[in-house]
């Protein structure tokens, strides 16, 4: 796919059904990954890849997530926590490795891990694959970063859905981008 066609249409799949990308599969994703804009070549980006019953397991530590932040939580919200990360046969959590004292500042460090970010929702579509990008309360919520090994300074950028697109969205008209443009000074 041209990349022009592949920026241009890249939707989030509604749905997701198997397969997911495979280990050949995801590692040309992120290799792509691999060439987000970095300032300072910090190389921020980390994944933690999630697959099978990793995915059950990380839906009892969002669920016990949410029952710490929330104490009174029904059992039918913490169900539904529970059940998210099957959404998709294949999660990467995308996390960035913050240098807070670095002299490239914090807000780069994400933006490139963000970068990254993109990158993977693109080259997955390219590849005929569905992304979807989520975060949500557990992205900030330390014990979840803890439960996947990482730590608290640890950024969590994004819980990146991979997988067969199953239901797409209903197509969806684009601002004209001059609407977000002007001129300087006038
Ligand atoms: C940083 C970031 C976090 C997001 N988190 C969520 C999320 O938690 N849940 C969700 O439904 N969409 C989330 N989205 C938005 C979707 O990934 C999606 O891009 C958006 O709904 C527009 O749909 P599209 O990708 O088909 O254009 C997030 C997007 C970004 C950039």
């Amino acid at each position: 796919m041209e990349a022009l066609d592949a920026l241009n249409t890249r939707r989030s799949p509604s749905k997701f059904a198997e397969p997911a990308p495979d280990d050949a599969a995801l590692q040309s994703i992120l290799g792509a990954a691999m060439h987000a804009p970095d300032h300072g070549k910090l190389k921020p980006w980390r994944f933690i890849v999630l697959r099978g019953d990793a995915r059950h397991r990380f839906g009892d530590v969002m669920a016990e997530a949410m029952k710490k932040r929330e104490p009174d939580a029904p059992e039918n919200m913490l169900g539904r926590e529970r059940e998210k990360p099957l959404r998709a046969p294949l999660i990467v959590v995308l996390s960035a490795a913050i240098q807070e004292s670095h002299k490239i500042p914090v807000i780069e460090q994400m933006l490139a891990a963000g970068a990254a970010a993109q990158n993977i929702m693109v080259a997955a579509h390219a590849m005929g694959y569905g992304a979807a990008w989520k975060t949500g309360a557990p992205a900030y919520d330390d014990s979840v970063k803890t439960a996947l090994g990482l730590t608290p300074q640890d950024a969590i950028i994004g819980f990146m859905y991979l997988g067969t697109p199953a239901v797409m969205p209903q197509a969806m008209a684009q601002p004209d981008p001059s609407t977000f443009i002007r001129n300087w000074p006038g």
